[in-house]
């Protein structure tokens, strides 16, 4: 039976908006006193509430001052780990660059080790924690990487802990392979890489633990010539690829560019001819400023990417590394003031800008059809959401039209 949910001050669609390019207040389709009306976990209508009265008396009713909008989607993160890395907060502080801990065997690799060492049953419950502080913040849609095991049993491993928590969890979890988040020290890197095509992509295949695979491309990790090779080679096994460019170098972006992943994330480092590169592409950018804010960086140049007609989307990058703060709308936030976005454009890079660079069409706007995931503020203006910037929290969730 179709249930009408609300009344909301206002509904935020999202809908009719360009994939790519600057969004303006005006580009938003507000409805005033609208309510929403869900059926069988879908969007059956969205419109005035009075309107839709007429039609449903199915009511779930929704007091004070509520802005709709669906909910937000997280698409980058590493929210699969063990231990914790609270020294290398503190070196970097003290001087030590992220590479430089990185070459000494720290940073990822010591996570690593604390990963192999965790139980799967530890890396679940904590899997599970994050993501419900996630959903708690307006998050139903997380994509989580692998790449804390760096052997094919380790990555595995994660993946399947990864699958397991989705089928439990409340917000839907996107596996990542990225079993190229660095090189493992035994091997040589275009080995490493070669072992990954060989005897691990046809497990995930086999198992169908994963659709998608992410590489780090940067000197210290997998230097553009063989990360190229990977991507084509993950293309060639039926993989979605995304990837991990410009974050300390420029290095990166021409290879996401040219094996048409469907985002490129990070992008700190990167000038005008990546920029360019990217709005020519269907590739979408990904500004991470969790990334900026934990390692004290630029953020990347989201202001130039819209002017320049990219997709941006917007996100954690929740690690125990370069980003521990894990909070979406606070970087977000953020991120728009030093950038100057509009909260259009930052909502846009929430929801169904983020939702395409995941390649899910399903999710990240009001329309009928659309999955039922959507969230309310307990605020008359939408305005508030980034304002605040992060101290509003949603006060409802729908996942899946169910009130959480
Ligand atoms: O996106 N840059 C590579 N990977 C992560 C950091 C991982 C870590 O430091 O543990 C990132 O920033
Ligand atoms: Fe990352």
């Amino acid at each position: 039976m179709p249930t009408l949910i609300g009344p909301f001050s206002q509904v935020l669609t999202m809908s009719g908006i360009p994939l790519k390019g600057p969004v303006r207040h005006d580009d938003l389709e507000i409805i005033k006193n609208g309510g929403v009306v869900v059926e069988d976990g879908l969007l059956l209508e969205i419109g005035l509430f009075e309107e839709l009265h007429k039609t449903y008396n199915e009511i779930s009713e929704v007091s004070g001052s509520r802005v709709a909008m669906p909910g937000l989607i997280d698409c980058h993160t590493h929210l699969i780990w063990g231990g914790s890395r609270e020294l290398d907060f503190e070196r970097r502080n003290s001087g030590m660059t992220y590479q430089e801990i990185l070459t000494r065997g720290g940073g990822i690799f010591d996570t690593v080790s604390k990963t192999r060492n965790a139980s799967s049953d530890q890396l679940e419950k904590d899997l599970i924690e994050r993501s419900m502080r996630h959903i708690k913040s307006g998050v139903t849609t997380i994509e989580v990487k692998t790449g804390y095991g760096l052997t094919g049993e380790s990555e595995i491993r994660l993946l399947r802990s990864i699958n397991k928590v989705s089928k439990a969890a409340e917000a839907d979890l996107i596996p990542t392979f990225l079993g190229a988040h660095v090189c493992p020290e035994e091997y040589r890197k275009s080995d490493y890489l070669d072992y990954l095509v060989k005897e691990v992509f046809p497990v995930i295949n086999t198992e169908s633990l994963a659709s998608r695979v992410d590489i780090f491309i940067e000197e210290e990790a997998f230097p553009a010539g063989i990360a190229s090779k990977y991507l084509g080679e993950a293309r060639e096994n039926g993989f979605d690829l995304t990837c991990h460019a410009g974050q300390f170098s420029a290095e990166g972006v021409g290879v996401a560019v040219q094996n048409g992943t469907r985002s490129a994330d990070h992008l700190e480092s990167i000038g005008e001819n990546d920029i360019l590169m990217l709005a020519k592409s269907e590739t979408a950018a990904v500004a991470l400023p969790g990334a900026s804010l934990g390692l004290g960086m630029a953020f990347t140049p989201a202001r130039k990417l819209l002017d320049a007609g990219c997709s941006l989307a917007i996100a954690t990058d929740w690690n125990p590394g370069s980003a521990p703060m894990g909070d979406l709308i606070t970087g977000a936030s953020i991120l728009a003031t030093y950038e100057k976005l509009t909260s259009a454009e930052v909502l846009s890079a929430l929801t169904f800008r983020a939702a395409n660079a995941l390649g899910l069409h399903d999710r990240g706007k009001l329309e009928a059809g659309m999955k039922a995931d959507f969230i309310s503020f307990p605020s008359p203006d939408y305005l508030e959401i980034l304002y605040a910037q992060g101290k509003l929290m949603p006060s409802e969730i729908w996942k899946n039209g169910k009130l959480m």
